[in-house]
Parts: C-alpha cells; structure tokens; sequence
C-alpha cells in the first residue's frame, strides 16, 4: 500500500461523504496562503471530530492547538446556538489566521481563542472555572502531551471526552528507544492513558492523505 492509495481513497471517500464547503475551503486556503504548516486534520478526519461531538452532544469544547482553525470550525458547528469552544494557541500569526477563518465560518460567537502558550493558558482557564468541558482535543506540541492530559483531566467531569491526534507518528510510537521528544511525549501520554483509572481508552492507527498516523479516545469514568 502506498501514500498514493490511502489519498486517492481519502478523496474518494470525502468527495462521497464530505460535500466541500467554503469556510473550511477558505480556511485552508488562507492557512496555506500565510504559510503555516499543513498539521491540520484531514477533511474526513475533520467530519469524525464534528461527528464524535455531536455522539457526545458536546454544548463545551476544547482544543488545545488551534492552527488556521479547521479543526476549530469543524468542532464548533457540532454546537448549539449556546455552546462554547476554547481553543489554545501559541503562535500570533496561527492564531491571526485562525481568528478571520472562524469569523468567516460565522462561528466568532461561539469560539474564544486564546493566545499563549497552553500550559500558561490552561491554568488560567482553569482558574476562570470555565470547565468542565464535554470534550477536549488535544492536537499541540507532542512533548507537552503527558501535562495536557493532566489538563484534560482537570477540565473534565465523568463522561467527558478526551481525543488526540497523532499517536502513531508514522509507527515511530513503538521506538521505545526513540530521541524524538515527540514520540517520547506521545508515549507519555499513552501510558498515562492506560494507567489512569479515571479514563477507559483506546487507540486506532489511521492512514490517509496525512499519512499514517492514529487518533487515542478516552472517556472520563
Ligand atoms: N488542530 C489543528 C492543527 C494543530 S497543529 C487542526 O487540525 O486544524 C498544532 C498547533 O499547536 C500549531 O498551530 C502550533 O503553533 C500549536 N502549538 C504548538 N505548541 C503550542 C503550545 N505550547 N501552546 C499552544 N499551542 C501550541
Ligand atoms: C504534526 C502535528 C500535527 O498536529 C499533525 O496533525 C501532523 C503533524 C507535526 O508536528 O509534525
Ligand atoms: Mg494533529
């Protein structure tokens, strides 16, 4: 199987199940346009997240990692009319670009994106009580994941949700000899996964136009 494959049968399947739309067009595009990395998630991985929110019935969300938004949007319009979603980002320039596709996408209202970096902003959110949130995605810097769990936990109450991306890094999860302080943080955070009581989780490997990567989903029992 190759790269080629896994993004012809992504495109097959969101060109099937993902009709295209123009605020998440746009915020790729302009996403693209400014230069920032292409670390969002995929259209089809964007729709399982607006998907699991709506499962969940999420009216409080979280994203720690904002980028140019298009993982924001795609949370967001699972809400109603009087959700909430906060969304974490450290870098200006991601957080500018993010901040015009989320008004674009009407979703200003519902959105408050916080500029600095997560593990700063979280205690702060955390002291404005604005928890418990009903679902956190965690899609930041990979080494910070073992505190954002800790985080995630904070900011949650039994039934909340918690999902990250990246957990595979293209099989590099297994390399328990690893130096990449990603992969380290990612196993981390897997393990605290396993060994928390307070989650039931699980992991799948995913492949696509991003490659091959995995999503983990506990929940808070
Ligand atoms: N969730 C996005 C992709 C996020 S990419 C989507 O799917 O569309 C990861 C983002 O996390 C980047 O924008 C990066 O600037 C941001 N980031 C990295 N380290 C951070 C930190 N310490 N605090 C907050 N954001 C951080
Ligand atoms: C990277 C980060 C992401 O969140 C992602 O989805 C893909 C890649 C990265 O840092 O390489
Ligand atoms: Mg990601």
């Amino acid at each position: 199987m190759t790269q080629e494959q896994w993004t012809a049968v992504d495109r097959y399947f969101t060109d099937l199940l993902v009709p295209s739309d123009p605020a998440l067009d746009t915020a790729l595009q302009t996403s693209a346009a400014a230069g920032l990395p292409p670390y969002n998630v995929s259209p089809n991985q964007g729709k399982l997240l607006l998907l699991l929110a709506q499962i969940q019935g999420a009216r409080s969300i979280l994203e720690i990692g904002t980028l140019g938004g298009y993982s924001t949007i795609w949370l967001a319009r699972a809400l109603p009319s009087d959700g909430r979603l906060i969304t974490l980002e450290a870098d200006p320039k991601h957080a500018e670009v993010a901040r015009a596709n989320i008004a674009h996408a009407g979703l200003s209202k519902l959105v408050d994106l916080r500029l600095g970096q997560a593990l700063s902003t979280l205690p702060q959110i955390a002291a404005e009580n604005q928890g418990p949130f009903d679902l956190i995605f965690i899609d930041a810097d990979k080494p910070n994941n073992p505190e954002y769990f800790a985080w995630a936990l904070k900011l949650s109450r039994r039934g909340s949700l918690i999902i990250a991306d990246n957990v595979v890094r293209n099989g590099a999860v297994i390399d328990s000899a690893s130096t990449d302080p990603s992969v380290q943080g990612v196993r981390r955070f897997n393990e605290l996964l396993a060994s928390e009581p307070r989650v039931n989780a699980t992991a799948i490997q995913t492949v696509g136009s991003k490659g091959y990567d995995g999503f983990a989903i506990a929940i808070v029992i």
